[in-house]
């Protein structure tokens, strides 16, 4: 081992919105690898937006992994959030002597403005990557429940819409395993995409949730009324080139689904 490296063992890290979708998988991976995860959300006393106990949370942390998630439902509060918590956690972190902030992000953030969430995505990873604390910026594709949220979003009695959207999704617990190796290893800004291992159509993956679930509903693919616009179409949501695929693919998610049920 050179001067100045470590043992990628036995590392510190505190995953801001822990106890979310990919903040609970997330803090599983790190103690199975044998590290120490610290869990920093609202219900454990800490919150981004206030910077409420965000010092306590942080002390003798290594690395931090922001997986924290915003209801914002505009582009100005969503930016607001992302970019008053990205402030308070890499000030706190210079505060710690935190080595790393990770960021996780979404694939495609450049290629469409997309919806009040990515509005405050771009102002998140911008405040990361110019910060005090050096930074990496790992952006991923939707995970596999993304038609599953989408139905039950537009859902109205026996029909659910549902755009005819491309897609790549991700299991949460290969992005998990990705965001262990990326906060234990040295910042590198921004790092290339990281995705499922194969395209999808999301009304498919619609249909194919559904019945592995054993429910029926009539499918209307439309870009009206539905969380994604028309501009997310063609290749806005697939991944950019050099990215690094996953193995758990959408058959082998919606087994485990139809286990777990
Ligand atoms: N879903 C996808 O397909 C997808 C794809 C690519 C990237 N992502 C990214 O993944 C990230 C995590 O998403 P998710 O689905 O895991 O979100 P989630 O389940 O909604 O979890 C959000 C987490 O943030 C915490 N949180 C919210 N406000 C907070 C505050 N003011 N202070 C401290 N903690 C706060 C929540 O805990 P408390 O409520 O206890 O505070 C919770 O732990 C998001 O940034 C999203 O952009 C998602």
């Amino acid at each position: 081992m050179g001067a100045g490296e470590r043992e990628e063992e036995g590392v510190r890290v505190a995953v801001v919105g822990g106890t979310g979708s990919v903040g609970r998988p997330l803090v599983e991976a790190l103690r199975r690898a044998g590290h120490a995860a610290v869990v920093v959300s609202r219900s454990t006393g800490a919150d981004v937006v206030t910077g409420t106990g965000l010092d306590g949370a942080l002390a003798g942390v290594d690395a931090v992994v922001d997986v924290t998630a915003t209801r914002a439902r505009t582009a100005r509060d969503a930016e607001r959030f992302f970019a008053t918590a990205t402030d308070r956690l890499v000030e706190a972190g210079r505060r710690a002597g935190v080595r790393h902030h990770v960021v996780l992000s979404v694939v495609g953030l450049d290629r469409a403005e997309g919806g009040p969430e990515w509005a405050g995505k771009r102002a998140q990873e911008e405040r990361a990557l110019t910060g005090p604390v050096p930074a990496t910026v790992l952006r991923c594709t939707q995970f596999h429940d993304v038609a599953a949220e989408v139905v039950a979003l537009t859902r109205e009695g026996e029909v659910a819409r549902v755009p005819p959207l491309l897609v790549q999704p991700v299991a949460v617990t290969d992005v998990a395993l990705a965001l262990v190796e990326t906060a234990v290893g040295p910042a590198r800004g921004r790092v290339p995409d990281l995705a499922g291992p194969q395209t999808e159509d999301l009304v498919d993956m619609a249909r194919r949730t559904l019945a592995a679930r054993g429910q029926h509903l009539r499918l209307v693919p439309t870009w009206r009324g539905v969380p994604y616009g028309v501009e997310m179409a063609g290749e806005v949501l697939l991944p950019g080139r050099g990215a690094r695929l996953m193995p758990t693919s959408f058959d082998d998610w919606l087994l485990d689904d139809w286990r777990a049920a």
